[in-house]
């Protein structure tokens, strides 16, 4: 089978009502990115980070995977995909996705301030300060905030240079080193970008679908000869 290898954005989610982050309305012109997602925001003001990713766990538990996810997974049927996503939502495995990398962390999980290897998945939506891991810290978000490593951008990259089809989806490949997973494609790799509007990529062979998840993953399809 081809490894068709993913890597999508917050625009992945938008259809599931979910919000992005740098389009109008995007969750960064609400808040400011140095109170609510760095290792100082959490030091200076845990309230306020601690509150910040309780309410998007909350949206979370209402949301629904999209016509866009559920397509994604049906694609296993016929390819070997990989799903090297940025979202920290779960929408890719409850749509069925078997195999999902997250780059920048996972909001349904939690894990201690003083071993990143504690890892717990939170029951419910709601961390309350005060929470603690075995080791007596205090849990936070098992989310990668700026300024942190990513942990997970080797495996990343790896998987990249072994993509037969690389298709990004929903996201402005504004932050890095997320956005630089194109480049570690081999130049005999076609290049899919599903998005309304068209994000940087200086690479050539790209084929853009300006639309939607949704209606772009029904276009994709066709593509592929996937009837
Ligand atoms: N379907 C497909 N794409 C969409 C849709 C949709 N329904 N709605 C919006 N988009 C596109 C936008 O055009 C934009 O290119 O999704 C992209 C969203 O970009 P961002 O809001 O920047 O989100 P993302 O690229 O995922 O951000 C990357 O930045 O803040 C950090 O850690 C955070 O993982 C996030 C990272």
């Amino acid at each position: 089978m081809k490894k068709l290898v993913v890597l999508s954005g917050a625009g992945m989610s938008q259809e599931s009502g979910l919000r992005t982050f740098r389009d109008m309305g995007g969750l960064w012109e609400e808040y400011d990115v140095m109170d609510v997602a760095t290792p100082e925001a959490w030091e200076r003001n845990p309230e306020l980070v601690n509150r910040f990713y309780n309410d998007r766990r909350k949206q979370l538990i209402d949301a629904k995977p999209n016509q866009g996810h559920f397509l994604l997974a049906e694609l296993e049927k016929d390819f070997d995909v990989h799903v090297i996503t940025q979202n920290v939502d779960n929408l890719h495995e409850r749509a069925g996705s078997s195999k999902v990398l997250h780059l920048h962390g996972e909001l349904t999980k939690v894990r201690s301030s003083v071993d990143p290897d504690l890892i717990f998945e939170l029951d419910g939506w709601e961390l309350k300060l005060g929470d603690k891991c075995p080791k007596g810290s205090q849990l936070r978000p098992h989310i990668v905030w700026f300024g942190e490593a990513v942990p997970a951008m080797d495996e990343a990259a790896e998987i990249a240079a072994q993509a037969d089809i690389f298709l990004v989806i929903g996201t402005s490949l504004n932050v890095y080193p997320a956005a630089g997973l194109v480049h570690y494609t081999a130049s005999s790799c076609p290049i899919y970008v599903i998005d309304p509007e068209r994000p940087p990529i200086s690479m050539k062979g790209v084929t853009f679908i300006e639309e939607k998840a949704g209606a772009g993953m029904l276009k994709l399809k066709s593509l592929l000869g996937q009837s």
